[in-house]
């Protein structure tokens, strides 16, 4: 088949098959409502909303669908329009952030939503240029963005996509070279349909997550099926990744008359800025000598909680919890004492919440001893 047509057919096929099966998403409108309401003439509601777009771009970088859906209801709820995202508080987006992870993307969007306010009049920008100028938008975002919200004919390239179109085209490079995504980023630009570009890239996710999947890809069900190269799971090809480093950290939980230690992290680097139980990024010999030299505080010996494992993308870090009963000595800086059920207001990495889960089970199991041990007292 010539490029040409090939390119006409590739565009009909995956168009009309997300006009039936298009995945239903808050922050889409979908190709149905909008012709009805254009044809009802209801001209602004008919149009994606670009805060909208901008804001889930943000959250599905690293992030499934599945999981985004609620976070970018309550998102949305508490910051409804750019202008109320700027003039929010740090600490209060990382909040509503709290457990998507990779913290720096809400950062990021905190900021693009400030210069979006003082330099754009509050209106999200619709050229890639002056996309890619805002923080945290990358090639992929700013392509997501100009397309879906205001149609311009340019490309996405995510892991999905270059999975459909590296098996679409038979591309046998390793995917993760650099000639290969610029080679695939040329491919989707000739591709993207010129009369409806958002659609056309939201078919290309739609498809790369629910049929042309990493295993066992649905290649009967597959609207390219006849015009597919591969046909099968075996493309992509992907050169080894680096594994990543196994390190130890120990979380020493500091309490005191039920309150527990919390401690602000630096603002730079991992989870910056948010807040956590004592924790060293190393394994602790002897907690009582490093609490006593770091808070000059007595405590009693350790009581060792458990251990578990989080991944990050360049670390497995083992967490080591131990529980620390403190008997005298204050500190200062940046700490809190809290009891367990009043951290609504700290946003806390998700290893972190882990930890205060098994100390909620154990505080559980160990209140009416502590009890009795008091002589009933409280
Ligand atoms: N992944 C990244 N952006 C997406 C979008 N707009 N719709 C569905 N999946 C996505």
């Amino acid at each position: 088949m010539r490029r040409d047509a090939c390119k006409n057919a590739v565009r009909r096929s995956l168009l009309h098959w997300y006009d039936r099966h298009h995945r239903v998403l808050p922050w889409r409108v979908s190709p149905g409502d909008r012709a009805r309401k254009a044809s009802r003439n209801q001209k602004n509601s008919c149009s994606v909303n670009a805060y909208h777009v901008l804001v889930s771009e943000a959250m599905l970088q690293q992030t499934q669908v599945a999981t985004v859906r609620a976070y970018f209801v309550r998102f949305m709820e508490a910051f409804p329009t750019v202008e109320v995202l700027a003039a929010a508080d740090e600490q209060r987006v990382l909040r509503l952030w709290q457990g998507l992870g990779y913290y720096r993307r809400a950062r990021h969007l905190h900021a693009a939503a400030r210069i979006i306010v003082q330099q754009h009049g509050g209106r999200v920008p619709d050229t890639v240029q002056q996309l890619l100028a805002l923080p945290g938008v990358g090639r992929y975002s700013a392509g997501a963005i100009a397309s879906i919200a205001y149609q311009q004919p340019v490309p996405i390239l995510d892991g999905n996509v270059a999975r459909v179109l590296s098996r679409l085209f038979g591309i046998r490079q390793p995917i993760d070279a650099t000639a290969t995504k610029n080679q695939l980023w040329q491919r989707a630009g000739e591709l993207v349909s010129p009369t409806r570009p958002g659609d056309f890239n939201q078919a290309l996710m739609d498809l790369g997550s629910t049929l042309c999947t990493p295993r066992q890809p649905r290649c009967a069900d597959c609207p390219l099926h006849k015009l597919c190269a591969t046909r099968s799971d075996e493309l992509p090809i992907k050169t080894r990744r680096t594994t990543p480093k196994p390190v130890t950290h120990t979380i020493l939980a500091l309490r005191r008359r039920g309150r527990y230690l919390f401690e602000q992290r630096s603002p730079r680097g991992l989870w910056s800025n948010m807040w956590q139980l004592t924790t060293a990024e190393q394994l602790i010999d002897d907690p009582v000598n490093w609490i006593k030299e770091r808070f000059g505080l007595s405590v009693r010996a350790p009581r060792t909680l458990e251990s578990f494992i989080h991944h990050t993308t360049h670390r497995t870090i083992r967490f080591e919890l131990l529980t620390v009963a403190v008997q005298r000595g204050s500190t200062n800086g940046q700490t809190q004492w809290r009891t367990l059920d009043d951290l609504d207001d700290l946003p806390l990495p998700n290893p972190q919440r882990k930890a205060i889960k098994a100390l909620l089970a154990t505080d559980k199991e160990v209140e009416p001893q502590r009890r009795r041990e008091r002589g009933g007292r409280q």
